[in-house]
């Protein structure tokens, strides 16, 4: 890997745990307007914070945060259907210049491995692949689910292993069980991202399986921007991935910071 392009991977790592807490808050380019993300501003300002990585779409990048920010950001890079349509429909929105003058350390798409538009959505991803390299930018994929796929390590493990032969830099897939056989099939770093919002406790133990099962960190968001404390949950999950915490020492951290403020 060239050295730009490894340094900005590695930009994303905390130095000391060698693992990632990247913020997902880029569902608004299909959902629209999401609870805890209906004033991303807001949103932004009390998370980014505690974040290794914004995972974006260029106009919230753009409108949403202090140009001055440390936080090394990914950039979603892919959309086109809202929820109302075909979700496997994604074309590639934002052009590797744009991404480099947004000063992204990586990008990100979404691959639809068995959905209607797969072969559309892995070409789209060799595209990117393929600019991103004469840039030196990493390419994270994201095995996205279509509406009535099953999440079993099967399938996760399938849609993981054709990103990273495409020339996936990292991969971020959903936990599973039998996860480990996820992590094996796959030559490239895996983060899970946390899925439909859950009870802390157990997104805590999501987060400490995936971990333990070889995931190199998350990248979360309804499961921190919907909690009944958005800052207490990223802290704890901040415990698991990078202190190496038990469930139920992460969740006490909960309870102690959970100010029961959420966001709107
Ligand atoms: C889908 O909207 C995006 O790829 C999200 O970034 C990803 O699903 C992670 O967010 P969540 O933890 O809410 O699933």
């Amino acid at each position: 890997m060239d050295w730009g392009k490894l340094n900005r991977l590695q930009s994303i790592f905390h130095p000391t745990s060698g693992n990632t807490v990247m913020l997902a808050i880029d569902h608004g380019y299909f959902q629209g307007p999401t609870t805890g993300l209906k004033n991303p501003q807001e949103t932004v300002k009390t998370l980014l914070p505690y974040a290794d990585c914004l995972f974006a779409t260029r106009g919230i990048v753009r409108t949403c945060v202090e140009e001055n920010t440390r936080v090394p950001l990914f950039l979603r890079v892919s959309g086109g259907p809202s929820i109302l349509g075909e979700l496997s429909n994604e074309d590639v929105t934002v052009s590797m210049k744009d991404a480099v003058r947004l000063n992204a350390a990586g990008v990100g798409l979404s691959i639809f491995v068995g959905a209607q538009n797969e072969d559309r959505t892995v070409s789209n991803l060799a595209k990117v692949v393929n600019e991103a390299q004469e840039y030196g930018i990493p390419v994270l994929a994201i095995t996205a689910v279509g509406r009535d796929m099953v999440r079993d390590a099967r399938y996760l493990g399938l849609a993981c292993r054709i990103a990273a032969e495409i020339g996936a830099d990292i991969v971020k897939t959903y936990y599973c069980e039998h996860f480990e056989s996820v992590v094996k099939s796959c030559p490239v770093p895996i983060v899970i991202a946390g899925g439909k919002k859950i009870l802390e406790k157990d997104a805590l133990q999501m987060a400490r399986n995936a971990i333990d099962e070889g995931a190199v960190g998350v990248d979360m968001g309804r499961n921190i921007f919907q909690s009944e404390s958005p800052t207490a949950m990223i802290q704890a999950v901040r415990k698991i991935v990078h202190e190496g915490a038990t469930v139920d020492d992460a969740y006490a951290l909960f309870e102690k910071l959970n100010d029961h403020k959420p966001l709107a």
